[in-house]
């Protein structure tokens, strides 16, 4: 058994992610009091790194973990971490824990916070940008805004291996979760889009506001593609032109099957294409590239 290859950094130490450890008593590890977030460096150049830095720090404040380095000192840390690890293609994430429990003397503790940079990772492997995706609508819901609102970007994930069970059963590569009224949410690590008659939908709230779905907007709007946020059932995707996942980890992920209804013509759509090529023209140049090697 190995872990990936890479680097860590744990509370100002740089070690091999085969070394990395972090305490049983850590709250992220025993009461899930985490927040994180994940970026991708691509041909040797990381993709908004500001952004995905600003996000951090807003779920870090919402749930009221105090961060030890913040701004251009903990971009400083992710870019180094990034360099020595030395993948070009590089799955980057960012932790911060609520630290210790059950210390003596007791009470609060400085927070644990990590950086990791590790070869880049594919949601369902490489392959399915090319072949498409499955999913099935699994009978668990995502979490309520209520109950921890999906913009925290967080650790708490049970939700998503109990539906991810009901994916390996049904034999698929994935899910798109409903929230409690039975509107589309968001898949395991992706947020989900349709296409219509050449007008993009995706949900609008109960959802992570990732970072690759803000770029996707920003590609519609260069296109001229009509964008709306709004509710959608699984109607609307079993009845879609195209579909797709968007994330960090895979970029644009077509979906071709859900629920045993093939999208479109089953197979990645044209625009779904042309919105995955823009998108990693995007990660090589521009002001969204921080450079790492150079
Ligand atoms: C639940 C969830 N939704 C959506 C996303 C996509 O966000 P991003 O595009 O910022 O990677 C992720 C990424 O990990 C996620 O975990």
């Amino acid at each position: 058994m190995s872990v990936p290859a890479g680097v860590a950094w744990i509370n100002g130490e740089f070690v091999s992610t085969a070394e990395a450890r972090v305490s049983i008593f850590d709250s992220g590890f025993m009461g899930g009091v985490s927040v994180f977030d994940t970026l991708a460096c691509w041909k040797g150049g990381i993709f908004k790194l500001r952004q995905h830095l600003e996000r951090f720090e807003r779920s870090a404040h919402a749930a009221a973990i105090p961060l030890p380095l913040r701004g251009a000192a903990l971009a400083d840390v992710v870019v180094e971490t990034t360099r020595r690890a030395g993948h070009r293609d590089a799955y980057v994430q960012v932790i911060v824990t609520r630290g210790l429990r059950y210390t003596t003397p007791p009470g609060p503790q400085p927070s644990t916070l990590i950086v990791f940079s590790i070869p880049y990772i594919w949601i369902g492997g490489e392959a399915k940008v090319d072949s498409g995706l499955s999913a099935i609508v699994p009978s668990i819901r995502n979490t309520p805004v209520s109950t921890l609102d999906p913009k925290i970007k967080n650790f708490n994930r049970f939700h998503q291996h109990l539906a991810g069970l009901e994916a390996t059963s049904a034999g698929v590569d994935d899910v798109v979760l409903l929230d409690q009224h039975g509107y589309l949410t968001e898949s395991r690590g992706a947020n989900v889009f349709l296409i219509q008659a050449g007008s993009l939908y995706t949900p609008a709230l109960g959802v992570l506001q990732g970072i690759t779905r803000q770029t996707v907007f920003e590609i519609a709007e260069e296109f001229g593609l009509p964008l709306h946020e709004r509710d959608l059932t699984p109607y609307d995707l079993y009845t879609a032109d195209e579909a797709f996942l968007s994330s960090t980890a895979g970029g644009i992920l077509p979906l071709v099957l859900v629920d045993g209804r093939r999208i479109g013509d089953g197979v990645p759509g044209p625009l779904t294409r042309r919105i995955h090529d823009r998108y990693w023209e995007r990660h090589l140049s521009g002001p969204d590239v921080t450079p790492v090697f150079a």
